[in-house]
C-alpha cells in the first residue's frame, strides 16, 4: 500500500502563456510538475527525460516512458530505485509504433509527445497504480469522476474489481477489451509486457459519432483514453512464449497534450497552450489562405511535425535517406505535402522553430542551442523538397488515374518507386496520398524496382574491377552455377578461413562462364574475403595444374564464395573438363593489396571513433568504403569540419597508430556485443552471433572485415578530402601506409617546386605570394592611371579634330579597349566638352564590338538630337540592334569595320537636317 501523499500536492505555478483562465490554471508545466511532486512524496525518484535515440540500437526511436527502464522489469535487482516517475520525451513515428498516419486526421495523436509516468519494478502493483491514478485525476486535478470510465483487459478480474468495488465506479463505466486495445507490449520484438487498463474522458455526445454503441475503444473523438496503466507481467521471448516475469512491475503512461486538453477544455489537443502558439506561428508563416477543415488539420500536421524536426535535430539526428534521418525526412516533406493543395511553393516550417522554442524551451534548455541550426536545416530540406513536389504531384496524379484506367486497386511498384527516386516522395507518403484516392501501393514491386536500381550500379562496380569483362554477381538471371565433374564433394557453402592464412589448399566446387575471359569458381574452403561491410573482395590468384590465373574479386553468393577468374588465352569454351581433371587447387591472396586494405579498414575504425571523440555521439557511420588504395567514410554531420576539429581528428588516429594498439576479435552474443558498448550500424540485420573487433580500450565495433594485428602497422593516416554527400552526411576521405607517405612526398615536393620557382625557403612562401598579390594590385593601379591619362589626351586630339555640320559638332573616336565601362567614361569626358554636339566611339577591340553614341547636354535640352533617337536611325539604316538613354546609347555592331560606315551616314544625316 503506498497511500496518498500526505501533504496536499502543492506546486509553484510556473509561468505559462495561457490564453484563457483555465489555461493558465492548468498550464501543461503545471501538469507535468505536479505529477511528478506528487510521485515523489510517494517515495518515487524523480528521472529526468532520456533522449529520442535509445541505448538499445536496434530501437528507432524512445516510443514510450518505460524504454529507458525497460531492463529492470526482468531483473528488478538491477534498477538502482524500486519506484521513479519521470516526463519522458516520445517520438511515433515509423518503426513498429507508429501514429505519423494519424497525425493531421485525428485531433488527438502526434508523433512527437510528452509521457508522464509512474513505474514500479517489482515493487507496487494494480492496486496501488489504480488508487493513485484515480486519487491524481479526482482530487488533485479534479478531473469531473462522472465522466470519467475505463477498460480492463477482457479476462482481468482483479482489476475490474479493484475499479468496481474499491474505487466504486459503476461497472457500466467499466469495458473489457481485447488484447489490441488492453495488452501493451513488448517495445521492440521481445521484451516485457502485459494487460492494461485505461482511463477515458468522456467529452460527451456532441463531440463522437452519435451511435449508441460509442463506448472507450471506439476510434471516435468522444471517449480520449488519457492514462494507460500496464501490468507487466511477462516477458515475450524469440520463440515467441510469454514467460512469467519473476515479480510483476507497474508502467504507467499518461498522454501530457490529452491531460491538458482535458483540463483546459479547449477544442482539441491542438488549442492547448502546448500548441497554440505553434499554430499561430504556422499560420502566420501562411497568409491569405482560407480557413477550411482541410486547412486547420494540415496546420495541425504542420505544428506536431515541426516540433518533432526540432526535438529530433536537438540531438542530432538530421534528415537523411536511412534510419531515423528518414523518418525525419518523411515528417518534413509530409508536412510540405499537406500544404501543396493550399498553393505553398515557399518554405514556411522554419517560421514555427521559434514558438517551439518558446514553448518547449523552459522544461528543454537545449532547444535554444539548437534554434538556429534547427531553422537552416528545416529551410534547406524544404526548398531541396519544394523544388520538386510539383513535378511529383503531377506525376502522382497521373499515376493515380492510369492505376484507375487499368481498373487496378493499386499503384504499382515501380511507379512509387520512380516517384521516390525522382521527386523524393517517401513510400509512406505516396502510400497515404493513394489511400486518399482510393489505391494501396504495391510495396513488395517497390522493393523488387529499388533492388533492381542497387543491381544496375552493383553491375557497373563490378564491371569497373574486371575493366568490362564482368557484369557482377549473378541474380538468377545468369548462367547457373555447374558442378565441376568428377567433384565427390560440392558442398555448396565455403569455409572462410581468410583472417589468420593468406593462402590455402582447397577443392572446386562448381563453376560457371559469365563472359569472354571471366570464369567464376567456387571451392570448398578459400583465403579470400568477400566484398563486404564496406571492404573490397580480395584479389590475388588461383593455381590449377601449374597455371597461375589472376583472381580479380571475390563475393558472397548464398552460402558460396565466388572467385571471379580474369583467365586469358582460356583453351576450351568450356573449361568443365580441365577444371574436373584439375579439382584440387592453390588460392593465394596478394599480400600487399590484402595488407593495404587492412591498413585502410583499421584506420577506418580509429577514424569512426576518433569522430566521435571530436564532434559527438551523434557521428553515426552511413556508408563506407575500404579499399588497398584508399579508405572513405560517410557518416552523419550536418556541417562542414573546420580545419582544427579535422585536424584533431588526425591527430587522434595517428596518436592510436604511435601508440601501436593491439587489434583483437572475438565472436560473442550480439546482445552482448550492444551492452558493452560495441558501434554497430543503425539498420543493419545482424546475426546472434557477431564479431567484435577491438582497439584495445580504444574502439569496439561489430566487424566481419581483415584487420591489422597492431594499430602500428598502419605507418601512418592522413585525410585528404572532407566533402559534403547528401544532407546531413559529411564524406572523409583519408590515406594509410604507403599510400599517406606518398601523399606528404608529393605535397613536399610541390611546395619545394614553388619555393624554387619564387626563390624563398618554403616556409616563407605564404608570406612571399602575398607580397606579390599586393605588387600586382599596386601596378594594375597604377597602369590604370596610365591608361585614362593617354585616353584623355587621346579624346582631347579627337575634340579638336571634330567636325561642324551646321553647328553641330561631330566627334568621332576609335578606343583600343575593351571595356566597355572605359569607353562609357570616354562618353562622359567628351560629353562634358561638347556644347552642340554629338561623339560616336567605336570599342573595336571587344569580343562584341560596339558603338557608343552621346547627345551633349544642350542638344538634349533642346530637344533637337538625342543618342537614343540617333542609335535606333542607325539601327534601322543598318540591321544593328541597340538603343539607350537620351545622353548615351549604344549599338552591338558586327565588327570594327562597320565604324566607318556609321559615321558618313550619321554625316549626311546631319547635313540633310
Ligand atoms: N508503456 C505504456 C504506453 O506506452 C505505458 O507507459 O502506453
Amino acid at each position: 500500500m503506498i497511500g496518498r501523499p500526505k501533504k496536499k500536492t502543492k506546486v509553484d505555478k510556473p509561468p505559462t502563456r495561457g490564453t484563457t483562465d483555465r489555461m493558465k490554471q492548468y498550464s501543461a508545466e503545471y501538469l507535468a510538475e505536479s505529477f511528478l511532486e506528487y510521485y515523489r512524496q510517494l517515495g518515487h525518484t524523480v528521472v529526468a527525460s532520456a533522449p529520442l535515440v535509445p541505448e538499445d540500437p536496434t530501437l528507432l526511436f524512445t516510443a514510450a516512458g518505460m524504454v529507458p527502464f525497460k531492463s529492470y522489469y526482468s531483473d528488478p535487482t538491477s534498477a538502482p530505485y524500486a519506484r521513479a516517475a519521470s516526463v519522458q520525451k516520445c517520438l511515433r513515428a515509423g518503426g513498429k509504433q507508429s501514429d505519423l498516419e494519424n497525425v493531421g486526421r485525428t485531433l488527438r495523436h502526434h508523433t512527437f509527445f510528452e509521457m508522464l509516468g509512474n513505474f514500479s519494478f517489482g515493487d507496487y502493483f494494480k492496486k496501488e497504480a489504480i488508487d493513485t491514478a484515480w486519487d491524481l485525476s479526482v482530487n488533485v486535478w479534479k478531473i469531473d469522476k462522472k465522466r470519467i470510465w475505463v477498460s480492463v483487459y477482457e479476462d482481468d478480474d482483479e482489476a475490474h474489481e479493484l475499479w468496481a468495488k474499491r474505487i466504486g465506479l459503476p461497472t457500466k463505466r467499466i469495458v473489457r477489451l481485447g488484447k489490441s486495445d488492453n495488452f501493451w507490449g513488448p517495445v521492440g520484438d521481445t521484451g516485457v509486457c502485459g494487460p492494461s487498463s485505461e482511463l477515458y474522458f468522456d467529452t460527451g455526445a456532441k463531440r463522437g459519432c452519435a451511435r449508441d454503441s460509442c463506448r472507450p475503444g471506439c476510434d471516435c473523438e468522444r471517449f480520449i483514453e488519457y492514462w494507460n496503466l500496464v501490468f507487466p507481467q511477462f516477458f515475450l521471448s524469440e520463440g515467441g512464449d510469454y514467460d512469467p516475469l519473476p515479480k510483476p512491475g507497474i508502467d504507467t503512461g499518461m498522454g501530457l497534450e490529452r491531460v491538458a486538453f482535458i483540463l483546459q477544455r479547449v477544442e482539441d489537443n491542438f488549442h492547448t497552450d502546448l500548441f497554440l502558439p505553434l499554430r499561430t506561428a504556422v499560420k502566420n508563416a501562411l497568409p491569405g489562405i482560407k480557413s477550411s477543415e482541410h486547412f486547420e488539420l494540415a496546420v495541425n500536421a504542420a505544428a506536431d511535425h515541426v516540433r518533432a524536426l526540432v526535438f529530433a535535430l536537438s540531438e542530432g539526428i538530421y534528415p537523411s535517406n536511412d534510419g531515423r534521418g528518414y523518418v525525419l525526412r518523411r515528417l518534413l516533406r509530409r508536412a510540405v505535402t499537406k500544404m501543396h493543395p493550399f498553393g505553398v511553393k515557399k518554405p514556411f516550417l522554419s517560421g514555427a522553430v521559434d514558438a517551439v522554442v518558446d514553448v518547449m524551451g523552459g522544461r528543454y534548455p537545449e532547444l535554444h542551442q539548437h534554434r538556429a541550426g534547427a531553422k537552416q536545416i528545416i529551410t534547406a530540406e524544404e526548398e531541396h523538397f519544394l523544388s520538386t513536389i510539383e513535378q511529383g504531384w503531377n506525376k502522382l496524379q497521373e499515376v493515380i488515374e492510369s492505376s484507375r484506367k487499368r481498373e487496378s486497386r493499386s499503384i504499382a511498384g515501380k511507379d512509387a518507386f520512380v516517384l521516390y527516386d525522382t521527386y523524393g516522395f517517401p513510400l509512406e507518403l505516396t502510400a497515404e496520398l493513394a489511400v486518399d484516392a482510393g489505391l494501396t501501393v504495391d510495396e513488395k514491386g517497390y522493393r523488387v524496382a529499388m533492388e533492381e536500381q542497387r543491381e544496375r550500379s552493383r553491375k557497373h562496380y563490378y564491371a569497373t574491377r574486371t575493366g568490362g569483362k564482368r557484369a557482377g554477381p549473378g541474380r538468377g538471371a545468369e548462367k547457373p552455377f555447374v558442378d565441376v565433374p568428377g567433384v565427390a564433394t560440392t558442398a555448396e557453402d565455403t569455409e572462410f578461413i581468410g583472417y589468420e592464412e593468406l593462402a590455402c589448399e582447397a577443392t572446386l566446387g562448381r563453376y560457371r562462364v559469365p563472359g569472354e575471359d571471366v570464369v567464376e569458381i567456387t571451392t570448398d574452403r578459400t583465403v579470400f574475403y568477400p566484398v563486404g561491410g564496406g571492404q573490397v573482395g580480395d584479389s590475388g590468384s588461383v593455381i590449377i595444374d601449374d597455371e597461375r590465373i589472376d583472381v580479380v574479386d571475390a563475393f558472397r553468393e548464398g552460402g558460396g564464395i565466388v572467385h571471379v577468374l580474369h583467365w586469358q588465352n582460356r583453351r576450351d569454351d568450356d573449361p568443365g573438363k580441365f577444371l574436373g581433371a584439375n579439382a584440387a587447387v592453390r588460392l593465394q591472396v596478394d599480400r600487399e593489396v590484402r595488407f593495404a586494405t587492412a591498413r585502410n579498414h583499421t584506420g577506418t575504425h580509429l577514424l569512426h571513433k576518433a569522430l566521435r571523440e571530436v564532434l559527438g555521439d551523434h557521428v553515426a557511420q552511413a556508408g563506407s568504403l575500404v579499399a588497398p588504395g584508399r579508405l572513405r567514410f560517410d557518416f552523419k554531420h550536418f556541417r562542414a569540419i573546420g580545419a582544427d576539429d579535422l585536424s584533431r581528428v588526425e591527430q587522434m588516429v595517428n596518436g592510436a597508430v604511435l601508440d601501436d594498439l593491439a587489434v583483437t576479435y572475438e565472436d560473442v552474443p550480439y546482445r552482448q556485443a550492444i551492452a558493452d558498448g560495441a558501434m554497430a550500424l543503425f539498420g543493419e540485420k545482424y546475426g546472434d552471433i557477431v564479431r567484435v573487433v577491438s582497439i584495445e580500450d580504444f574502439s569496439r565495433e561489430l566487424c566481419g572485415g581483415t584487420h591489422l594485428k597492431h594499430t602500428g602497422e598502419i605507418g601512418a593516416f592522413v585525410i585528404t578530402h572532407e566533402t559534403a554527400v547528401a544532407a546531413g552526411v559529411r564524406r572523409i576521405e583519408a590515406l594509410t601506409g604507403r599510400a599517406a607517405l606518398g601523399y606528404f612526398r608529393k605535397v613536399l615536393d610541390e611546395q619545394a617546386k614553388l619555393a624554387l620557382a619564387l626563390k624563398v625557403s618554403p616556409g616563407d612562401l605564404e608570406r612571399r605570394i602575398r607580397a606579390l598579390q599586393d605588387e600586382n594590385e599596386a601596378l594594375k593601379k597604377k597602369l590604370e592611371e596610365r591608361h585614362s591619362e593617354q585616353a584623355a589626351g587621346e579624346l582631347d586630339d579627337a575634340l579638336e579634330k571634330a567636325q561642324d555640320i551646321g553647328g553641330i559638332a561631330l566627334v568621332t573616336f576609335r578606343s583600343g579597349t575593351a571595356d566597355l565601362a572605359a569607353l562609357r567614361r570616354s562618353g562622359d569626358h567628351l560629353r562634358d566638352r561638347m556644347d552642340r554636339g554629338v561623339a560616336l566611339l567605336c570599342a573595336g577591340e571587344a569580343k562584341k564590338p560596339i558603338v557608343l553614341i552621346v547627345a551633349s547636354d544642350r542638344l538634349v535640352k533642346e530637344k533637337e538630337i538625342t543618342a537614343n533617337r540617333l542609335a535606333r536611325l542607325i539601327g534601322a539604316e543598318f540591321s544593328l540592334r541597340g538603343g539607350g538613354k537620351d545622353h548615351m546609347a549604344q549599338l552591338g555592331v558586327r565588327g570594327p569595320d562597320e565604324f566607318d560606315p556609321i559615321v558618313s551616314f550619321v554625316q549626311s544625316w546631319l547635313r540633310e537636317r
